[in-house]
């Protein structure tokens, strides 16, 4: 039985992390699984989410959820994401809990799928390496629009080229802040150019919004999908409380569907239908914290101040590692270190580097040269630099251009 199964093939960054922890070197450094860590190198338990949790502990049985999540935490997400967009966005938009960021990108794929014979969806090349497998796993045809020009920008031009080779209803899939891999985003003007296109095109907007508030803050963050909300177009957001409440193993996601003439009763059960099928109904622990934080103005405000204190660590980080590796390479162009935002940095390493790094240094980065600059302290900046000058300084190979499609094999 089962013996014609395909060999298995390690994610890309699941199967390092596996890698990392099973490396029995002192001296390694993570920089591959997109995890904030703080100055000491530790997953942060916020002190908004330890209060939180000091309020609820013992006082919430666990019992099943509704099928479509906590309603505390669906109002307080939607807000979160949408803002005051418009006065009634309660008959416009259906948000529903999901288990994490991903259960949300499967639930909106199948929910979509299941209205379309033949689905297809656009995505960024690169992107991060799960959305190919799970547009495709719900019966998408998967296409990519190119993302970065050679000089490290959002190519606009490029994704308006690929656009118009996409029928009415087609899906576009878009990082709203914090492109993952390149931390490359596209500027106020190109979204603005970019939603006219998909509005001409009658084209669907899809919202992967892991990182809200790691670019500029919470509002500016999310301002593409409130933009969308502005025109009336139609949109999907994915939304994860992973990173910005340090919350991962938690699985707090969410699915927010948004139409100005959304029939949002049938929109929930349809959504109700695909949950229940999968996982049943969503876990509760997280969402509760959530909830409990966004809707305690005193909490809230904390949670936004340590947010920006986790946003400016970063930003203090890319200053660092630009500044000391400025001093070692001066002949090399490092200026994506500081122009690109959130948690992660797209080097360019070729994948000898990239072994070295690891095999040398026991410094771990994502074969797709994404660098979690989140993981870098001042413990381990010093080692983190030394490895890079060596394996940049060893070769004379020249950066990729980076446009590498970053997806499962
Ligand atoms: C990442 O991109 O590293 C994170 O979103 C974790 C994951 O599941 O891949």
């Amino acid at each position: 039985m089962f013996k014609n199964l395909p060999d298995y093939v390690e994610d890309p960054i699941l199967g390092l992390f596996d890698a990392y922890r099973a490396d029995s070197r002192t001296r390694k450094v993570n920089l591959g699984i997109g995890i904030y860590c703080d100055e000491d190198g530790r997953v942060p338990v916020l002190a908004s989410v330890r209060a939180a949790r000091e309020r609820l502990d013992g006082a919430v049985p666990s019992i099943y959820l509704p099928t479509e999540g906590l309603p505390a935490y669906r109002h307080a997400v939607r807000e979160l994401v949408f803002g005051d967009t418009t006065a009634d966005l309660q008959e416009r938009v259906v948000t529903i809990q999901t288990a994490g960021g991903t259960g949300a990108l499967r639930v909106g794929a199948e929910f979509l799928a299941s209205t379309n014979a033949q689905p297809r969806i656009s995505m960024p090349a690169p992107t991060w390496v799960n959305h190919q497998a799970i547009f495709q796993a719900a019966g998408f045809e998967v296409s990519h629009y190119p993302y970065c020009t050679p000089d490290g920008r959002f190519d606009i031009e490029g994704a308006l080229a690929a656009m118009r080779d996409l029928p009415a209803g087609a899906v576009m899939l878009l990082h709203p802040c914090c492109h993952n891999p390149t931390g490359i985003d596209p500027s106020r003007e190109q979204w603005e150019r970019l939603l006219d296109a998909i509005a001409q095109r009658a084209l669907l907007p899809f919202f992967d919004m892991a990182y809200q508030g790691f670019a500029e803050g919470p509002d500016d963050d999310a301002w593409a999908v409130r933009e969308c909300v502005r025109r009336g177009m139609p949109c999907l957001v994915a939304s994860s409380y992973s990173k910005n409440f340090s919350l991962y193993g938690e699985r707090v996601g969410a699915l927010s569907i948004h139409a100005s003439d959304l029939e949002t009763a049938k929109v929930l059960g349809q959504l109700k239908v695909v949950v229940r099928r999968s996982y049943s109904c969503p876990p509760a622990h997280g969402a509760a914290l959530v909830a409990a934080v966004l809707e305690d103005d005193a909490l809230n405000a904390q949670w936004r101040a340590e947010l920006e204190g986790m946003r400016q660590r970063m930003l203090g980080v890319r200053a660092s590692l630009h500044a000391l590796l400025a001093a070692e390479l001066p002949d090399v162009d490092l200026s994506f270190l500081l122009q690109q935002r959130g948690m992660f940095s797209y080097s360019g390493l070729s994948t000898a580097q990239i072994d070295q790094l690891r095999s040398r240094h026991g410094v771990y980065v994502v074969s797709s040269g994404r660098v979690c600059i989140a993981g870098i302290n001042a413990s381990n900046i010093a080692q983190v630099c030394e490895a890079l000058v060596d394996v940049m300084g060893r070769t004379s190979e020249p950066r990729e251009q980076i446009t590498r499609i970053s997806s499962p094999a």
